[in-house]
């Protein structure tokens, strides 16, 4: 790594917070820990997350990860949440986000690929069985989070425990206003299921991306408050296995 790509590197109480001139250099090292952590674990267990800021995440891992000699053959992954009420096949729904830009482009076999069922007739329950069976895999090696304009992490909206498992959320008016664009007027889903925050912080790795002025007023809040239920994404602080990559717009208000 190359001193500078950087416009500035902090460390929050030992999480790394870096922050890159250029997005595409951001994009190139998040892809790199992934392959890393695939050539060091061929069945690592990869947690996922979905949005507009991982279309170039996932364009580019598609592209170069045979390049860069990693696998997906033996890897399992994980994606942190699914609307309720969306079959896996609707145009909407996160099993197709990730089935076009990712799933469909890698190597990975398809029964390994685990996304939560919004479609269950008792989501609950699903949720339930969801976070069993990230246990039973083992927990989450390496886990990719964006950040929602509220700070949600996952589906995890503002006052949800910093312990939570998976679960059932209700979901805030800022996320409906964040991701109505995706849906038809008044289509969008009012619940989701979420990997829970506490789940989250059980990973043994967590890279959170954060691109574009929009995001800027909420990373300052994460990055200069204190830990607190109304900012998910706060519970993140102070851990030494989360880094904050974070392009020059969205870090405008803390650089
Ligand atoms: C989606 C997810 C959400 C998004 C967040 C940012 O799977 O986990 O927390 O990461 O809402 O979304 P974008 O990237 O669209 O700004």
């Amino acid at each position: 790594m190359h001193k500078t790509k950087y416009v500035k590197e902090l460390n929050l109480q030992g999480t790394k917070v870096l922050v890159y001139g250029n997005p595409s250099d951001l994009f190139k090292d998040a892809a790199k820990e992934l392959f890393k952590t695939l050539k060091r674990k061929p069945a690592a267990n990869i947690g996922l997350a979905t949005g507009a800021t991982f279309i170039p995440f996932y364009k580019l891992v598609s592209s170069r990860y045979k390049s860069e000699g990693a696998s997906f053959r033996k890897a399992s992954t994980f994606n942190l949440d699914e609307y309720v009420g969306l079959e896996k096949d609707s145009k909407e729904s996160y099993h197709t986000y990730m089935r076009t830009n990712l799933f469909s482009k890698i190597d990975i076999n398809s029964r390994n690929s685990h996304v939560p069922d919004g479609s269950s007739k008792d989501p609950e329950m699903e949720a339930t069985d969801y976070e069993r069976k990230i246990s039973r895999h083992g927990g989450i090696d390496i886990q990719y989070l964006g950040i929602g304009m509220n700070g949600h992490i996952g589906f995890n909206e503002p006052k949800t425990p910093f312990s939570s498992k998976t679960h059932v959320v209700t979901l805030s008016r800022a996320t409906i206003r964040q991701n109505s664009r995706y849906f038809g007027k008044g289509k969008m889903p009012r619940l989701a299921i979420t990997v829970g925050i506490g789940t989250i912080l059980k990973s043994r790795k967590i890279i959170v991306i954060a691109t574009g002025n929009s995001k800027a007023r909420i990373v300052k809040k994460i990055l200069t408050g204190r830990p607190n239920k109304l900012i998910p994404a706060s519970a993140l602080i102070g851990s030494r296995n989360v880094t904050f990559m974070l392009d020059k717009n969205s870090a405008a208000l803390i650089i």
